[in-house]
């Protein structure tokens, strides 16, 4: 690496420890307390959310609520709870794509799966849970955020979790098990169960300051690319990673006959269209205009060079 690539990934080490201890923090606050009316329910929902999990869509949102100087009491407020929320749907998510009914996984973030320690229906009640806190979340008293922005970004939260995003994907990909899918099917398919939710983390963090209808469209574009490229690195992961790495059963995919990137491209092809989509989002980045773009253009290469 050259000096100035060397002194870009110290940047954005700090700015990511740093946003990562606010994350963990709100999340703790405001993921229910153990001590409650449903006090399993509630032990559930925290063992789902905290202790892991590498916090991509929160970043996201924090990184875009940067690049348009979301900077005001009420416009960090609102990407916090932005950035928090998503995470919130993301997790239920996980829990219920473990579930048997779905991939049947015992293993998620280096722990035992939700249903496996409290029970599918202690499960199927956190994710449902989950969902409505994300919610609650977004629409705090006026004072604390504004009603606009208020709306609008549980607006762009329900459009990405529901049956055109991320439920819709899930669908999908139940649907599709065992079937040889044409790309654009997988494409529709990974766009809907995992882009929609990373592409509205970033329009949720644009959505907390203020943005030309022109860098909207290219934070769009960006969305899009590294959504589709964290599914292509997952299925990328789950064949060449291993299961402690990932904290994850690795190989899920092809036992369970899921049609994958790697399935249908084969790896060097994927890895090659996650470089390629890499690229697409750097680009989208340039078309924005906007001037604090560094934490953005860092999480385009974290999440295609991961290694988890
Ligand atoms: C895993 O997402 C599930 C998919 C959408 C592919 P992550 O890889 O972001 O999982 P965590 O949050 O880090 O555990
Ligand atoms: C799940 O995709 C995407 C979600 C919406 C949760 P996967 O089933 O590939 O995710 P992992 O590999 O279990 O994390
Ligand atoms: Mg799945
Ligand atoms: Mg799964
Ligand atoms: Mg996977």
């Amino acid at each position: 690496m050259s000096d100035s690539a060397n002194h870009m990934a110290a940047l954005h080490d700090v700015w990511m420890s740093a946003q990562l201890v606010r994350v963990e923090q709100a999340l703790s606050d405001w993921v229910a307390p153990a001590v409650d009316l449903a006090p399993v329910l509630s032990q559930a929902m925290r063992y789902a959310v905290l202790d892991g999990g590498k916090r991509l869509r929160p970043l996201l949102v924090l990184a875009a609520a940067e690049a348009v100087a979301a900077v005001d009491e009420k416009s960090l407020q609102a990407a916090l709870r932005a950035a928090c929320s998503v995470e919130l749907i993301h997790a239920y998510s996980l829990v219920h794509d473990d579930m048997p009914c779905m991939d049947n996984d015992i293993l998620r973030r280096g722990k035992p799966t939700v249903h496996v320690k409290f029970g599918e229906a202690q499960a199927l009640l956190a994710g449902d849970a989950l969902q409505a806190l994300a919610f609650e979340l977004l629409t705090p008293a006026p004072d604390v955020v504004d009603t606009a922005v208020q709306a609008t970004l549980c607006r762009i939260l329900a459009l990405s979790a529901g049956c055109h995003g991320m439920a819709g994907g899930q669908a999908i990909d139940l649907a599709s098990v065992g079937k040889l899918l044409a790309i654009d099917e997988l494409h529709t398919m990974h766009r809907l169960k995992t882009g929609a939710l990373l592409q509205a983390s970033v329009m949720m963090g644009a959505a907390c300051g203020a943005v030309s209808p022109e860098a909207k469209l290219a934070l769009q574009e960006y969305g899009a690319a590294i959504g589709l490229a964290f599914q292509v690195v997952d299925d990328v992961l789950d064949v060449t990673a291993d299961t402690a790495t990932l904290g994850k059963t690795a190989g899920k995919d092809a036992e369970q006959d899921k049609p994958t990137f790697v399935s249908l491209m084969g790896l060097d092809a994927s890895k090659a269209y996650a470089d390629k989509l890499l690229q697409q989002a750097l680009t989208a980045l340039e078309k924005t205009g906007l001037s604090n773009m560094r934490a953005l253009e860092s999480l385009a290469y974290m999440v295609v060079n991961r290694v988890t």
